[in-house]
């Protein structure tokens, strides 16, 4: 038996993980024979054979896409379409058939490839929205194990799903699945509303499972967490970097908010900087002028949507400096590029707020890291959306906002900033405790368990079923 995690980018064996994220699955292969397979996340070049490599018990099978591939899969329909359809953005989704078609057919490229590697008995993993299509391609070329789906972005409404043209025909893909997983109990409702819709599916009474076309489909919220020790641990060690002394510097003793994101538009960045500038403007706010600091790692530039952001959000924040300078006073500082892990967990350490105000998250780890990373003698404060599903654990220790509502951002970081030490303490510890309820390994061992126990016997799979 051997544990299968298939995503579209896998990280590369040896390097430094880029995300608390990759530690988690990482952790999940390790201790056992485990493979990880997926895109090798190179430039593009033509398909082959996978090349693959051991590195720390683990086997890792990578892929190229050529560059129909990448432009058809990656940049058109998993992150032209189904990225802003499952955040709720339908301006942004760009649907063309040309691009579906090619998604589909890269699901089949890693099915053809991963399909001869497994065994009966191995448990296959599938992580995210680009790979949806992946398990009736395992269940087509005879693959019977156990197959689990997590989704890491939230699931939309009915009401937003169907603005897909072909909605139906991507939600039947999950019926080849044993269990389906989401971030949060909203996105488990929202598919099991959705569910009920298909031909052929009946919801279980404790509305776990789906009995679909004769398979048993199982399904249920799994919060990703974070390793709190591991992260807590780099955060300390990296308060006293050249970096962290700069951010220092910058601040020059005034108080510290810091964010740190993908450059995407469901991180809501242009809304935070405008309801940062809201604070800057407020009379109520006594005390010095806070400064902010926005990490904005470049993320999908191959897509006009995030290149017409980079711009905006440059722009917003040069017109705010502009306004608002003064000979010893920058207020805001936009890093534009990524950043290690470790450097950004040394800054969460010394901020006195960390600002996460996504318009919509499936998670959003950042929030859990930044709670993570603060000294427990004197810890800062998490702002948080309202909209992250990171919300849903913190309601008690974050200081929520909707970041829609600038306004009310702004009085969130004041009441923040303003926030007495007890009260930051009770929040903080408070935080930690929420926070080892749902660790990263919890997270694995929770699905992957639930995953192996015995269940339902399923029909042997077959693409069509009697009610479909
Ligand atoms: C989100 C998705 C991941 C994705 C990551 C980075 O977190 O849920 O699946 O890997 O963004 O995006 P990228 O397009 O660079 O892989």
């Amino acid at each position: 038996m051997k544990r299968v995690v298939v995503s579209n980018r896998v990280p590369t064996p040896g390097d430094p993980p880029t995300g608390g994220l990759s530690v988690a699955l990482l952790d999940a292969l390790a201790g056992g024979s485990g493979l990880w397979f997926g895109w090798n996340g190179g430039a593009p070049e033509p398909r082959a054979e996978p090349a693959t490599q051991h590195h720390d018990g683990i086997d890792f099978a990578t892929l190229p896409l050529d560059e129909d591939d990448y432009d058809g899969y990656y940049r058109g329909f998993s992150n032209g379409v189904l990225w802003p359809l499952f955040h709720g953005r339908l301006e942004a989704m760009t649907h063309d058939w040309e691009a579906r078609r090619t998604y589909d057919d890269v699901n089949r490229y890693f099915a053809d490839h991963l399909a001869p590697r497994l065994c009966r008995t191995d448990v296959v993993w599938v992580q995210d929205y680009h790979l949806i299509p992946l398990g009736q391609e395992l269940r087509a070329r005879g693959f019977e194990g156990r197959l689990g789906f997590f989704l890491h972005t939230p699931f939309p409404p009915y009401e937003v799903l169907r603005a897909l043209p072909e909605w139906a025909v991507l939600f039947d893909c999950f019926r080849a699945y044993d269990l389906v997983g989401f971030q949060t109990e909203h996105d488990m409702r929202h598919f099991a509303d959705t569910a009920e819709r298909r031909p052929g599916a009946t919801l279980s009474s404790r509305a776990d499972h789906l009995d679909w076309g004769g398979r048993s489909v199982e399904f249920g919220a799994f919060p990703v967490g974070i390793d709190i020790d591991e992260t807590a641990r780099i955060a300390a060690k990296n308060t006293d970097t050249d970096d962290a002394r700069a951010l220092l510097d910058f601040a020059d003793g005034r108080p510290l908010i810091v964010g740190a994101d993908r450059l995407d538009y469901t991180k809501g960045l242009v809304q935070r900087v405008k309801a940062f500038e809201k604070l800057l403007t407020d009379e109520e706010h006594h005390g010095p002028d806070p400064v902010c600091v926005q990490v904005a790692a470049p993320s999908r530039t191959g897509v006009d949507e995030y290149r017409q952001l980079a711009e905006r959000l440059q722009q917003e924040a040069g017109r705010i400096n502009a306004r608002h300078n003064r000979p010893d006073f920058n207020p805001i500082r936009l890093i534009g590029r990524s950043l290690p892990r470790s450097t950004v967990l040394g800054f969460f350490s010394i901020a006195d707020v960390g600002l996460v105000t996504p318009v919509r998250d499936g998670m959003n780890l950042v929030a859990k890291e930044y709670i993570a990373a603060q000294p427990v003698d004197d810890p800062g404060v998490l702002v948080l959306s309202t909209l992250a599903g990171a919300a849903e654990e913190l309601a008690d220790v974050a200081v929520l906002v909707n970041p829609y509502d600038l306004d009310g951002v702004a009085d969130g970081l004041r009441t923040a900033l303003a926030m007495p030490l007890p009260e930051r303490r009770r929040r903080h510890a408070l935080g930690l405790r929420t926070l080892r309820c749902t660790t990263a390994e919890d997270w694995w061992n929770r699905f992957l368990e639930r995953l192996r126990a015995p269940r339902p016997s399923s029909r042997p799979w077959s693409s069509s079923h009697p009610a479909a």
